[in-house]
């Protein structure tokens, strides 16, 4: 049996879905997550709203803060128009190495380019290192404590364009209240809730999705 359960998921991902079939990964992840071991993906049901918000605002240019096993890579990478693609940042090796593989497995490793590293570390080279003009959607996803200052940052690097979608994760539970409080009283973005539940679980938990006004 593989030492984590991060191992442990890719296992049953790579012997039990379909090869080049990112819906199928998706799908086997959730399977594995709510029938066996639970993990901090985004999930089936805030997955469909995250499916929604993605749609909606069609990006070219996405990122997304917290790769972990690349659940929610994948389930954005599926969805991206022809040309688009997804940053994702990822700060623990152990989960890249297993993102990177259950991406490929996929089939969308063409889409999404993992950044291993620390948010703050890679945000300032956004631009420089990785082409990016600007940001048309950002999930954030990694550990509350960074939603705030990591929003700042991107804005202070000049990432956001008037309409950049940012979709927050966890706002409830574990909790992110004073990045709750800084994209409602800020003034600088249009905010909007989505009353959810914690992954694989029946615990209250929400998605906020603040729009940059510019
Ligand atoms: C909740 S998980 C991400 C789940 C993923 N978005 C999904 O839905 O499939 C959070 C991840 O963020 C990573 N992380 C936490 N703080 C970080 C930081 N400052 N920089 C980069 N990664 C970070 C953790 O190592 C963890 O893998």
């Amino acid at each position: 049996m593989a030492q984590t359960k991060e191992q442990r998921i890719l296992e049953f991902v790579l012997k039990n879905a379909v090869h080049g079939d990112p819906q199928s990964v998706v799908d086997h992840i959730d399977k594995y997550c709510s029938q066996k071991e639970w993990a901090m993906n985004v999930g089936d049901e805030k997955g469909l709203i995250l499916d929604n918000v993605l749609k909606e605002a069609d990006p070219a240019v996405a990122l997304e803060l917290g790769t972990y096993c690349g659940y929610s890579a994948i389930r954005i990478a599926r969805l991206l128009k022809p040309g688009a693609h997804l940053l994702t940042v990822e700060m623990n090796p152990v989960h890249a190495a297993v993102a990177k593989q259950l991406i490929e497995f996929a089939g969308v490793q063409d889409k999404v380019k993992i950044l291993e590293g620390p948010t703050e570390q890679i945000i300032p080279k956004l631009k420089t290192d990785h082409g990016v003009e600007h940001l048309d959607f950002v999930f954030i996803d990694h550990f509350g404590n960074r939603y705030t200052a990591d929003t700042k940052l991107l804005e202070q690097c000049g990432l956001l364009r008037k309409g950049s979608v940012l979709l927050a994760d966890n706002v409830v539970y574990p909790g992110a209240p004073d990045f709750l409080e800084y994209v409602r009283k800020s003034g600088r973005y249009d905010c909007t809730n989505f009353p959810s539940h914690v992954e694989y679980t029946d615990k209250e938990d929400a998605v906020e999705k603040a729009v940059f006004k510019g």
